[in-house]
């Protein structure tokens, strides 16, 4: 039986809070390239309540995996949901805060593995309800980049700044325009008249297991085949077609998502930020070859609405979930019927927004 916080943490909640995921509209594999991404913060979110430990264990409990798990800090890297706990706790270690032994209750309605980032999630609300614990001075720009260290580190994956940021300073009525490299940062409206679907394809990624750390491999490589220290500074299309496939392709996608991401910061109407996220995904598609069939299908299905005006995969991809940008009042009923169509191809999918479910 799923475990409430009073009852694991005795009632003596000391800190606690709440971060959420994120969905990215324009701007993917761009971030590793020191590029330009344009996520928005999800409804769903993950609790964290913290409680001092009793003895010099720590106790984790995640509410949705109904799992516990006991650690020592600075001790042998515990698996699991722990490894982010842990990774946030030693970050702060490193930041100069001493991390007591304490209890960890976690609550999250933030899917995991949908490309929504669950772990940005949880480790951006561990570390406000560290920070919160321990008074510590950390402000919300240098708390993601702890986050962000704390998954490359200790959950081995390279990953980029986009989603600790968007979990750490976006909300869910503002596109954070980001720009990786100088972290100059605006709270964008979404083009006038429109509201976003989010529909989980129902395959399962796992970043670790993706080609997540090749295709950035492959990055670095086409960036030092450029001259450049990162894709960030191609020179331009002309000299990115002269390099070796895959290079080619990747820098081609990397090169063609910032111009686009440049272009939506600007201001454009809907049809014109539909057509840069239909343009975003044939990009990932063909250029960086992340998508899967499912995403093709579901995005294919959500592009032939009237009311949609345009559809991509979002996240790293090889599964995840899908974002369309749609025509405000028409979201709940254009993502019931895409929803219908896709399951109806003998896929497990699930709306995610507009939220079906009261938020936690
Ligand atoms: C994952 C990573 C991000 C980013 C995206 C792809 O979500 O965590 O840093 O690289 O993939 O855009």
């Amino acid at each position: 039986m799923i475990i409430s916080v009073d009852e694991f943490l005795k009632g003596k909640i000391a800190a606690e809070a709440f971060a959420p995921g994120r969905v990215n509209l324009l701007g993917e594999h761009t971030d590793y390239n020191d590029g330009f991404v344009m996520p928005i913060a999800t409804p769903q979110r993950t609790y964290v309540a913290l409680g001092y430990s009793e003895n010099d264990m720590c106790h984790a409990y995640s509410a949705t995996l109904d799992q516990t798990i006991s650690f020592k800090h600075k001790g042998d890297l515990p698996g699991g949901f722990a490894s982010y706990l842990e990774g946030c706790m030693r970050m702060m270690d490193e930041a100069g805060v001493a991390v007591p032994p304490i209890d960890i209750y976690i609550n999250s309605d933030v899917p995991m593995g949908a490309g929504l980032s669950s772990s940005a999630a949880l480790e951006v609300a561990m570390l406000r309800a560290l920070r919160s614990l321990l008074n510590a001075g950390i402000d919300d720009v240098e708390l993601a980049k702890m986050a962000q260290q704390a998954e490359v580190k200790f959950a081995k994956v390279k990953s980029g700044l986009m989603d600790q940021m968007a979990s750490s300073v976006g909300d869910m009525e503002h596109i954070l325009f980001l720009d990786i490299r100088t972290l100059e940062r605006r709270l964008l409206p979404l083009p006038p008249n429109t509201e976003l679907i989010v529909i989980n394809s129902g395959i399962p990624r796992n970043l670790s297991a993706s080609k997540y750390n090749e295709r950035r491999q492959e990055c670095e490589e086409a960036a030092r085949l450029l001259g450049v220290s990162s894709l960030r500074d191609a020179p331009g299309l002309d000299a990115i077609e002269k390099l070796p496939d895959p290079f080619r392709k990747r820098a081609r996608h990397v090169f063609t998502e910032n111009e686009r991401v440049k272009e939506a910061s600007a201001g454009v109407t809907a049809e014109r930020f539909g057509h840069l996220m239909n343009a975003s995904h044939f990009s990932l598609r063909d250029d960086f070859e992340v998508s899967i069939i499912p995403l093709d299908v579901l995005t294919d299905l959500m592009r032939e609405h009237v009311d949609v005006y345009g559809a991509r995969l979002t996240g790293a991809g090889f599964g995840g979930a899908c974002v369309a940008l749609c025509r405000k009042g028409q979201a709940k009923l254009v993502s019931e019927w895409a929803l219908t169509e896709y399951n109806n191809t003998g896929q497990h999918g699930r709306i995610l927004l507009p939220q079906p479910v009261a938020p936690l």
